[in-house]
């Protein structure tokens, strides 16, 4: 048998199959343990962060006596107790764990009280006294632009000429759109829990997507060598990009105590606390300019975006470079001239946000497309179509990367089908004709997402495997968990590779002291990147112990077949776990770090121009709404989603990512609004008054697929593609439903900003009626 026909005959047996979450039955049974379940350690303390009430002023005093009076309170520390370096900024140096002498921002955090236990801790931290000069705030994005407040300098993608190429078109439209930011809303707020142990060593249990900056972070504060810091993280209940970066900020905290104290102390904010005091998705302000033929056709594109960055810059610039890099969405443009201002304001610093720019970027050329189409009455499927990257148009992005990949056709043809959307286009013409209060709405698109950081270092990651002498098998990597079922993709990789049970594969912590110098699990690149760390990590202890078989058995390394748990040579065969114990006895190493680093990628940030992206993830939607048009008050009633994951490593978890997703993104878009009143407040600061999609807002019908099986292109692990992030963009169909919905009143383009909430969708329709009753006057 030549290892060819071996080859054939071993058929993935794990990897592909929809396998349920490896926590997915103690999640519903309340048992799968977040920070705050653990066993506290006796003298735990519990920690309280003290936060600006002001958007901008002075801090000239802080008087903590009355709280530290109170019995139970341990302390409460500030600036000036750090002991290192009072930083937190993941990119950036000046961005302060605790406030100095300038408040930002309120909410901002200024120390931490800690007392014996949480509800102490919060009262005491309200009794710290704080003597404040109040500032004139800087609240608005367009007043922060306009005194040239920024945090990182301007970043653009120039292709051509766009000025000239849209002077000269012979159709010229021009728009302004605003869209609302986001909270990340995981369920489980920020938390850390911070153990000191012998020798001046820290262990700190986080809450996040990264737990090597938070083992640096901590380390930088406490003035100590990150080889004196552990951070681990079993699991987040969600993180979604706010546990990127911001984490820090409270496993500094909570480091700081136990170091002062001696004692291990746990910080948890009310959602309250998390609200105000840590950073969201980016609200922006667009402004643009686009020349097209009478097809609709792009000649040239201008987009000058305006994000909040908040008071520092946290991860603004990459999250405008990902904006940028993704305008162009599934559209060939020939001139493009994309410019990025990170704005300071007086609000608290943004963050990573599933998407990280790209549903900023994306949204805009979708209404772009939008409002060529209604300028010149044309199907806006049919504006897309002629615009779409392809040997009709060109294939190459502004910023210089080849569209290679392109399935923008197959799945736009597909969802148009599946969705039956000419049926249904009809059936909502007519019905919008008939009813004037309830109007329908129908919208498709496309979304092109680029996979991989678009810092190329970034872009890496590494794995640890161990074969223990009964087989069983402990499996570690850089990625951490927070629902999204990276953990299950990349034990089925191992069990794959060996070709044992599922079962036999142990998923650990993430663990900084196992794996180290990770990146976040972010850009929805971690199973990629540590199913492939994993997989080489795997596949080495493999061919060790394929050698020692094939000696075992008298026969060649080819021959040797690993299967459901037992290892062949012709008739013969060993379970996996004789052969380890075989293999230990002959001296062999049974344990292995992987480290993967992705290929084909550089990017020149100065020129902004590269290969940023290992490849793109396609995925198209349908969506179909109904709008009240007396209250404002819109619905899902169906939407149709196709997306490409390559060859999926579990369906399941994938289609899970689609669905929630597609709902994240429609609550960007409709209901989640953030609201600062004058004095820079942020008065939606809970479930009462922020609004997320819930239950009763998924579409009733809602049709999730996979787009087919095909293998990737690029060679990721077994011919898998990233799935996090690129479905939340599809969201977006239902904001562009909901303007057709509109648009069915006067035809024309509805003045409709993001979120539509059914304020905003009232005016717009209120817009739309005087419209109409304008041109019948
Ligand atoms: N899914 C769940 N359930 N919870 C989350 O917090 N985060 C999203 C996405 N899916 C998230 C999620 C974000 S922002 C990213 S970048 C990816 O998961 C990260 O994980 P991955 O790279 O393993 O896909
Ligand atoms: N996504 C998420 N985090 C990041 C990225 C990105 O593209 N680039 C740098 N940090
Ligand atoms: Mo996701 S925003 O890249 O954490």
């Amino acid at each position: 048998m030549s290892s060819e026909t071996a080859a054939r005959i071993v058929q993935r047996s794990i990897v592909g199959k929809g396998i349920a979450h490896d926590s997915a039955a103690r999640h519903v049974a309340g048992e799968a343990a977040y920070i705050d379940d653990m066993p506290e350690l006796p003298g735990t303390l519990h920690g309280a962060l003290v936060l600006s009430p002001v958007a901008h002023g002075r801090l000239k005093g802080v008087d903590a006596s009355e709280a530290l009076a109170m019995e139970g309170v341990a302390g409460f520390w500030s600036a000036g107790d750090v002991p290192g370096h009072n930083e937190v900024g993941p990119i950036h140096t000046g961005e302060p764990l605790f406030a100095e002498t300038i408040l930002e921002h309120e909410g901002q955090v200024i120390g931490i009280v800690a007392a014996r236990d949480f509800e102490t801790a919060y009262r005491a931290a309200k009794r710290v006294r704080l003597d404040i000069e109040k500032l004139d705030p800087v609240l608005d994005i367009e007043e922060a632009h306009r005194r040239k407040n920024y945090v990182v300098p301007l970043q653009e993608v120039v292709d051509g000429d766009a000025a000239t190429a849209i002077d000269a078109a012979p159709h010229v439209f021009s728009g302004t759109l605003r869209m609302g930011g986001q909270d990340h809303f995981y369920l489980e707020t920020h938390i850390a829990y911070a153990i000191p142990g012998e020798n001046g060593e820290m262990l700190v249990h986080s809450s996040t997507q990264h737990p090597t900056e938070v083992q640096h972070h901590v380390a930088g504060i406490l003035g100590i060598h990150a080889n004196a810091v552990e951070c681990q993280v079993r699991r987040m209940g969600g993180g979604f990009g706010g546990k990127e970066s911001q984490p820090t900020i409270i496993a500094g905290a909570a480091a700081l105590v136990a170091v002062k104290t001696g004692r291990p102390c746990k910080l948890r904010l009310k959602r309250r606390d998390d609200m105000a005091a840590t950073g969201k998705r980016h609200d922006f302000v667009v402004h643009w300019r686009v020349g097209t033929d009478a097809t609709g056709r792009i000649h040239g594109l201008e987009a000058e975006y305006l994000a909040r960055a908040g008071n520092v810059a946290d991860l603004t610039g990459p999250v405008i470079t990902r904006a940028l890099t993704h305008t162009d969405n599934a559209y060939h443009i020939a001139h493009a001239r994309f410019a990025g201002h990170a704005c300071k304001t007086n609000t608290v610093s943004n963050t990573a946000f599933r998407g990280f720019g790209g549903p900023q970027g994306i949204i805009t050329i979708e209404a772009v497309i939008d409002t060529i189409a209604r300028k010149l009455k044309l199907d806006p499927n049919r504006v897309r179509g002629v615009n779409y990257y392809g040997s009709d148009t060109g294939d190459m992005t502004p910023y210089g990367q080849k569209v290679e990949d392109n399935r923008l056709v197959e799945v736009t043809e597909a969802v148009l089908a599946s969705s039956e959307w000419q049926r249904r286009r009809a059936e909502i013409d007519r019905h919008n004709s008939a009813d004037p209060v309830i109007r329908r709405g129908l919208a498709m698109m496309p979304v092109k997402f680029g996979i991989s950081f678009n810092l190329t270092s970034l872009n890496q990651a590494g794995a640890l495997v161990h074969v223990y002498l009964d087989g069983s098998i402990f499996l570690n990597h850089g990625g951490t968990e927070m629902g999204q079922g990276l953990f299950v993709k990349v034990a089925q990789v191992v069990a794959e590779v060996f070709q044992v049970d599922l079962d036999m594969v142990r998923i650990s912590s993430t663990a900084t002291g196992k794996v180290p110098n990770t990146s976040a699990t972010a850009a929805s690149t971690g199973s990629d990147l540590n199913g492939m760390a994993a997989y080489k990590a795997a596949t080495a202890i493999k061919a060790r112990m394929t050698r020692v078989a094939a000696e075992h058995f008298g026969v060649g390394e080819e021959l040797i077949l690993f299967r459901e748990g037992r290892v062949h040579a012709g008739n013969e065969s060993i379970s996996f776990g004789e052969l380890a114990k075989l293999a230990w006895a002959k001296r062999v190493q049974l344990s292995e770090a992987g480290h993967y680093a992705t290929p084909k990628i550089h990017w020149d940030g100065k020129a902004m121009k590269g290969r940023p992206f290992f490849y793109f993830s396609y995925g198209a939607a349908v969506a179909e709404v109904a709008v009240d048009t007396l209250t404002g008050e819109t619905r899902c009633l169906r939407a149709d989603i196709l997306q490409d994951v390559g060859s999926p490593l579990n369906p399941a978890i994938d289609l899970g990512q689609i669905e929630g997703a597609f709902v994240q993104g429609m609550g960007w878009v409709t209901c989640e609004e953030l609201w600062w009143d004058g004095a820079g407040k942020l008065r939606t600061v809970g479930p009462s008054t922020y609004k997320i999609p819930g239950s009763r807002d998924v579409p009733p019908a809602f049709n999730v697929r996979i787009l087919d099986n095909l293998p990737n292109r690029e060679e990721t692990v077994y011919r898998s593609k990233a799935i996090g992030e690129p479905p939340l963009m599809l969201g977006i169909s239902v904001w562009l439903a909901i303007r057709d919905a509109i648009a069915s009143i006067d035809g024309d383009v509805p003045d409709l900003d993001a979120p539509a909430t059914p304020e905003a969708v009232l005016r717009a329709v209120g817009i739309a009626k005087s419209r109409k009753q304008g041109a019948l006057l």
